[in-house]
């Protein structure tokens, strides 16, 4: 292999970039080109490739977002699509790509490869850590933080005024990022989709917590938890306890933004380097992951069909701290 194509591609992820300086570094240490593919699938349907050179990657291992930008393209979930793209490949003269993305993307590659043969290797990068095939995902570490921080300084105005704050985090199907913040965060309660709270136990929780003292609390809601998320669940607890002085925070795409952690920094660096690597050795459809610190190769297939589950302890640990 010659000469490999680059793109970043879904919800962008703190760590991203470290990942993109990551490939094109090993790449041209490898002795390959290497080219980038702005704006994901799009920017490959369209052609927006470019030639990239060490120093293309210089200053931004730091840097949150995606240098070469980021889609969730609708037109390579067309065969037509897929089609251009293969076909611009080929202008270009590209024989292997490293995808930077999550479950969509890598739904895309697969599909791609399946149809047109060209060795993918992927590096999971999305804050929502919703992948099988590695125990942590490039922006995870970052996001969690990013949301923690938030959380503190919730907890600081909550106590001010013995309120309970409804707290809404990101994840899409997945109460990855919401069980580190709420144990993290000292929050009462965690309401994610893979174990069920209802609405009873909450207010059950809050009026144990008050009837201990408790002036203030704090609920972690995954975003994919209820339809409605934080507001509606904040809107039922409400009618049960109109006392109650409620507050909701949708945390939002601030945990999408930032500069990585140390930790997201070594991840992608490390996973950038295995993509490269991992396309020479000759892989076609997969993803590279970390799974008890070594390194492994995952078909793309697995990596969004199967499901990564969360320790139930985890939520239990939520409830034993909050007493
Ligand atoms: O997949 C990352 C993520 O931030 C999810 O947590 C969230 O559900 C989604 O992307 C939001 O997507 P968008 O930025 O397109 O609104």
């Amino acid at each position: 292999m010659k000469r490999i194509g680059v793109f970043t591609s879904g919800g962008d992820a703190p760590g991203m970039n470290a990942c993109i300086r990551a490939v094109v570094r090993a790449a041209v240490y490898k002795g390959i080109e290497v080219y980038g593919i702005r704006r994901g699938y799009n920017g490959m349907i369209r052609g927006e490739i470019f030639k990239m050179e060490s120093s293309s990657v210089s200053n931004i291992v730091q840097r949150g977002g995606t240098i070469l930008k980021s889609a969730r393209s609708k037109e390579f979930m067309t065969r037509e699509g897929r089609q251009k793209a293969f076909e611009q490949l080929q202008n270009f003269g590209i024989e292997g790509l490293v995808a930077i993305g999550g479950n969509g993307s890598f739904t895309g590659a697969k599909l791609f490869f399946d149809e047109f043969g060209i060795p993918t290797v992927g590096a999971p990068g999305t804050i929502d850590n919703d992948l099988f095939g590695t125990d942590y995902t490039i922006g995870y570490d970052t996001a969690v933080n990013t949301a923690l921080d938030a959380i503190d300084k919730i907890r600081d105005t909550a106590d001010s005024h013995e309120r309970v704050f409804f707290v809404e985090v990101m994840g899409r199907d997945s109460g990855y990022i919401a069980i580190p913040c709420a144990i993290g965060g000292g929050a009462e309660i965690v309401m994610i989709p893979e174990t069920e709270t209802t609405i009873p136990s909450i207010i059950e929780a809050l009026r144990t917590g008050w009837n201990r003292s408790k002036t203030s609390s704090i609920v972690i809601i995954a975003e994919g938890e209820v339809e409605g998320g934080a507001m509606k669940v904040a809107a039922k607890v409400q009618e049960a306890l109109p006392d109650m002085d409620a507050r909701v925070t949708i945390i939002g795409h601030v945990q999408r933004g930032g500069a990585p952690t140390a930790f997201d920094r070594l991840l992608a660096s490390r996973l950038g380097i295995a993509c490269v690597e991992g396309l020479l050795d000759g892989h076609k459809s997969v993803m590279a992951g970390l799974i008890n610190s070594k390194l492994v190769y995952t078909p793309f297939e697995e990596t969004f069909t199967k499901r990564k589950l969360i320790n139930p302890n985890f939520t239990k640990m939520v409830e034993v701290l909050s007493v």
